[in-house]
């Protein structure tokens, strides 16, 4: 039987009573997206696995993401976040990797510049820091629910702008190619999803760039606002890895965003899969 505890009074629970690495009936299976959807942020801790497991587990949920070319794992279904090189030792972090990690430390979801932003995304920590390295997470169903009535109506059906190159840009002008920026152009979001069955959640982070029919500073004033709404303490969950703890997120429901550790003298090791959304975030026309 798996079994959830609530992490917080308003999203995330840890779920036991399933190995991973022996495989999850469909019954099971069903339970996981219940929860899902519930909770935004499930914690299965001490799941010993392996990238194949991982990637079987994740499956589950959905078709997964192929990791994009130029980053660590490209062209697989797992992305790798290490500071491990392939002698096992700690390697000094190339340039990418350091800004790589910078913009992780921004508020975002995952691929929400692809016209398809993914579902769900899956951490599984293989190795972890003594201290820092913590991974936190922002509830945007509670964040939109407290808003006032009247803002929620104004900003429901209105459109976001996330674009890659400018999100990238604003970390460091060298982390993005010219290469990069023309295989991921603007893309169109709704602000407010509503394919949540418990209740709708904001959409933005760091690669909405604007709001459609808002200038350029109206855009960032209104953005910079929400997001600062959205990631007060009372809507936050940090989670503080153990090692082969595996933590699943709804995209579609939380923010979330990487904290600062000791890279030169910790090892930190995790390996990510990425379930795909199933449909735009917008109606098509
Ligand atoms: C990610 C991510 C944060 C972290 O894997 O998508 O943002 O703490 N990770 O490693
Ligand atoms: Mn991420």
């Amino acid at each position: 039987m798996v079994e959830t505890t609530p992490l917080t009074p308003l999203f995330g629970a840890q779920v036991t009573g399933l190995d991973i690495a022996r495989g999850v009936d469909p019954g099971m299976m069903a339970a996981l997206r219940d929860a899902l959807d519930r909770f935004s942020v499930l914690v299965f801790p001490d799941q010993r696995i392996d990238d194949a497991a991982q990637i079987a587990f994740s499956e589950g949920f959905g078709p997964l993401e192929r990791t994009r070319p130029g980053a660590p794992g490209a062209g697989s279904a797992v992305i790798i976040l290490s500071n491990i090189g392939p002698s096992g030792a700690i390697t000094s972090p190339t340039d990418t990797q350091v800004l790589n990690n910078k913009a992780n430390r921004l508020w975002h979801h995952d691929s929400s510049f692809k016209p398809v932003p993914a579902r769900a995304s899956l951490l599984s920590a293989r190795e972890i820091p003594s201290a820092g390295g913590d991974t936190e997470f922002a509830a945007m169903r509670a964040a939109f629910a407290a808003l006032d009535p009247a803002e929620q109506v104004a900003l429901r059906g209105r459109v976001a702008i996330h674009d890659f190159g400018w999100s990238r840009a604003r970390v460091d002008a060298a982390l993005v190619s010219e290469a990069e920026r023309n295989q991921h152009p603007p893309v169109r979001q709704a602000l407010v999803l509503e394919e949540n069955p418990h209740g709708p959640a904001l959409y933005l982070g760091a690669h909405a760039r604007s709001i459609e029919g808002l200038d350029a500073a109206q855009s960032r004033l209104l953005i910079e606002r929400l997001m600062a709404q959205a990631t007060q303490p009372a809507f936050i969950y940090a989670h503080r890895w153990r090692p082969h703890d595996l933590v699943m997120w709804d995209n579609r429901a939380v923010a979330h965003r990487a904290t600062a550790f000791s890279t030169t003298t910790e090892r930190r090791h995790m390996v990510r899969t990425c379930v795909a959304g199933a449909a735009p975030t917008l109606p098509l026309h």
